[in-house]
């Protein structure tokens, strides 16, 4: 059976660049990005793991703690870091999980055979402080991902889990967000004092809210 949103996150224990890590244990409380790519010093995944590393402070302001798979065994990820920190100026220092034996792969369904028999596709899953699973993207291998689109989904679902806000299409942040329809005009009105612009008795927009 595969994962869908809201399933809780398996738990799982495995070989990483920082030691042995029990994901849950590594995640705390703080929110996760689990991310899979198809194999090491390979040139999409050499950008999109120096990418990741290079928004480390974007990911820290977020409480969100990162971690990649593949299922290439340790030591070759280890001279891969190298080779990533060189060419893409940065220091990977978000753990790696060496998935030999695809348990992890096989856990978040990350191997999809008509893609590859044996590589893990790019698939990304955001899982958050309750262990539930907030967002999946699966990219092909040829394909690398946007991880300022990454960040824009974590702050959105952030608002959410926060405030009774949505966001509409293609919002950055700082843009006004959604009233959720759960929230009537009434209630909504004492619960956004910065304001909400009905626009029609089902869209409704207000100012992001301030943090508490
Ligand atoms: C890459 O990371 O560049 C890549 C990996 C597998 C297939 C195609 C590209």
């Amino acid at each position: 059976m595969s994962l869908r949103l809201g399933d809780i996150a398996p738990n799982f224990k495995a070989s990483t660049t920082a030691g042995e890590i029990d994901l849950y244990e590594f995640l705390g409380n703080s929110w996760g990005v689990l991310f899979s790519h198809p194999a090491d010093y390979t040139p999409v995944c050499t950008t999109e793991l120096g990418r990741t590393a290079l928004l480390k402070e974007e990911f820290a302001k977020r409480n969100v703690k990162v971690l990649a798979v593949s299922v290439d065994p340790l030591d070759k990820h280890r001279g891969w870091v190298n080779d990533i920190n060189e060419t893409q100026h940065c220091q990977v220092d978000f753990p790696i999980i060496a998935d030999e034996d695809r348990t992890v792969a096989n856990l978040y369904g990350m191997i999809h055979p008509n893609a590859s028999e044996t590589f893990t596709v790019r698939s990304l899953f955001v899982i958050g402080p309750d262990k539930k699973i907030k967002l999946m993207i699966t990219y092909p291998a040829s394909t690398g991902r946007n991880f300022h689109e990454v960040l824009r989904v974590i702050d959105s679902l952030q608002l959410t889990a926060n405030h009774s806000v949505a966001t509409p299409a293609d919002w950055k942040k700082g843009e006004d967000v959604i009233v959720v329809p759960a929230v009537s005009t009434e209630d909504a009105m004492k619960k956004f004092p910065k304001g909400v612009k009905v626009v029609k008795p089902y869209l409704r927009y207000t100012p992001i809210p301030d943090e508490a």
